[in-house]
């Protein structure tokens, strides 16, 4: 089987922070992999733009050494590479000095008709001040969008200065607000496992669904991010995006097409209906954790502390939290959602757990009957697995085993699993912002965050510590053990 792409008119693609961590890891290799499945028109062209002094040539050079560097050598050719440096060019800028701005501009407005796109990998608090030059320099035209990386402020009246501040220049259906889980093949799975199949939707309810669990470990640490990580938690750093953007494509209701606007408010509703989580409730349904020293993987590490700069912090590496919906469909199905580092494996799932057979004919030599669980695996290994209970095979009575039925999309469908990225750049040329976060969905996102951050200072909430390599501290088992349920182990079928 080969994937399809679809093709796109030639266009500019400009990267601030074009010598960055996020441009060299995911950006440019994105961009590689696109053009060698013949994406990218010839005419287009890469710009990168940063504060390092270079010229075309030695960003070239960056750039093919980040690729070799971040793309498995099956795909990596010096062929293709030296096609690839072809479209790279590079403007030197510091954003807050007017210097090299005019230049910058004269070689956008060479190409005036083609489709520019401003990608913002750089600090936000540049991002008002870049979106100013760009408006100032006439560079924003109908066929302009500018892309918002992570993190959007860190609480509800920060993205709102960015969000200001970026909206006075460009309009709203122009401003594509990155959240990288979104472009990730198993989540838009989830769209069609939902709403292509007829199996699911009647069940996707209180009345079959006992519970839904959202799991997204990692392995690794803060590693060099401890600047900007210490400020922000895992609460921030991935359940305010990440996590609750799981929760709304998993709890929302089918949107009338798979169309921006539709998605999009579908989702709102979902954000709008969290039960919030305050001061008074916050102790009871969640948890802190902080990673300590311990071995992952067979090799020590160390903590968080030591691994940052070795001075006493709270912030969390890891929480765990127990979310209601309140409306129709979700009424009294909890969402328990927990995210950490250093946790024992890279694996990411959303475990949809039915409720029970209400009652068993099997009789107690058959054995006890499991609740189905429909097991969505986002990485690694993406696929999707429906535990089943059937008939132990052979003679001997009637005994009940748990089978998987399991679909891994690697060995269903001969193709590369292309990054999130790939996906959402191409997007982004093209226009399409189903899979981008719109501002009120952000809003409403921090609206919900804010309090359990406020709820966790008031009341002096400090992490427990967790060993690296372990699943977190066991207060976050206890979260869900007092409600009568376990976290799902992938080793359970
Ligand atoms: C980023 C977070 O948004 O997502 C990181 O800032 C985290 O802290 C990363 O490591 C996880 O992404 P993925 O795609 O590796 O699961």
């Amino acid at each position: 089987m080969t994937s399809q792409t679809i093709p796109v008119e030639p266009f500019d693609f400009v990267i601030f922070g074009g010598t960055g961590d996020l441009a060299r890891r995911k950006l440019l290799p994105s961009l590689f992999l696109r053009d060698c499945a013949g994406q990218i028109p010839a005419e287009s062209r890469i710009i990168g733009v940063s504060r390092e002094a270079l010229s075309d040539i030695e960003f070239r050079e960056k750039a093919a050494a980040a690729l070799k560097a971040h793309l498995p050598a099956k795909v990596f050719t010096k062929e293709a590479s030296d096609k690839f440096q072809e479209r790279l060019y590079y403007h030197h800028l510091d954003v807050l000095t007017p210097d090299g701005w005019e230049e910058f501009a004269a070689a956008l407005h060479a190409a005036p008709s083609r489709i520019r796109s401003f990608y913002l990998a750089t600090a936000p608090r540049l991002f008002g001040e870049i979106a100013k030059m760009l408006g100032q320099l006439n560079l924003v035209c109908d066929g302009c969008r500018v892309v918002l990386e992570k993190p959007l402020g860190s609480d509800l009246d920060t993205a709102n200065e960015i969000n200001d501040a970026v909206g006075k220049v460009f309009s709203e259906d122009q401003i594509f607000r990155i959240d990288h889980y979104l472009g990730k093949e198993t989540v838009q799975n989830l769209m069609a496992l939902r709403f292509a199949n007829t199996l699911f939707e009647p069940l996707w309810n209180s009345a079959h669904i006992d519970h839904v669990q959202i799991t997204v470990a990692e392995s690794i640490g803060v590693g060099t991010r401890g600047g900007y990580y210490d400020h922000a938690g895992a609460l921030r750093d991935m359940v305010q995006n990440h996590l609750i953007q799981l929760v709304c494509l998993t709890a929302m209701e089918p949107p009338s097409e798979f169309e921006a606007g539709a998605v999009r408010d579908e989702k709102l509703k979902i954000l709008r209906a969290l039960r919030p989580i305050d001061e008074a409730s916050v102790e009871a349904v969640t948890v802190r954790g902080q990673y300590k020293s311990g071995a992952v993987d067979g090799k020590a590490v160390p903590g968080y502390v030591d691994e940052i700069s070795g001075e006493e912090s709270s912030t969390e590496t890891f929480v765990a939290l127990k979310c209601e919906i309140d409306n129709w469909r979700w009424a009294g199905v909890p969402y328990y959602l927990r995210t950490g580092k250093r946790l024992p494996a890279r694996a990411s799932e959303i475990v949809i757990s039915f409720k029970t057979v209400p009652h068993s004919i099997f009789g107690n030599s058959a054995g006890p009957i499991a609740a189905n669980r429909l097991i969505i695996r986002l990485q690694p290994d993406e696929g999707v697995k429906l535990s089943l209970m059937i008939k132990e095979p052979g003679p001997g009575g009637m005994r009940l085993v748990e089978v998987p039925l399991d679909m891994t999309f690697a060995e269903t469908f001969d193709v590369r699993q292309p990054d999130a990225y790939e996906r959402l750049i191409m997007d982004v040329v093209r226009g399409n912002l189903t899979l981008f976060m719109r501002r009120d969905e952000v809003e409403a996102a921090w609206r919900w965050i804010d309090p359990i951050r406020a709820g966790w200072e008031t009341r002096s909430v400090k992490p427990h510590g967790y060993a690296a390599g372990t699943w977190g501290p066991t207060a976050s088992i206890a979260l869900i053990e007092r409600d009568g349920r376990t976290w799902h182990e992938d080793d359970e079928g």
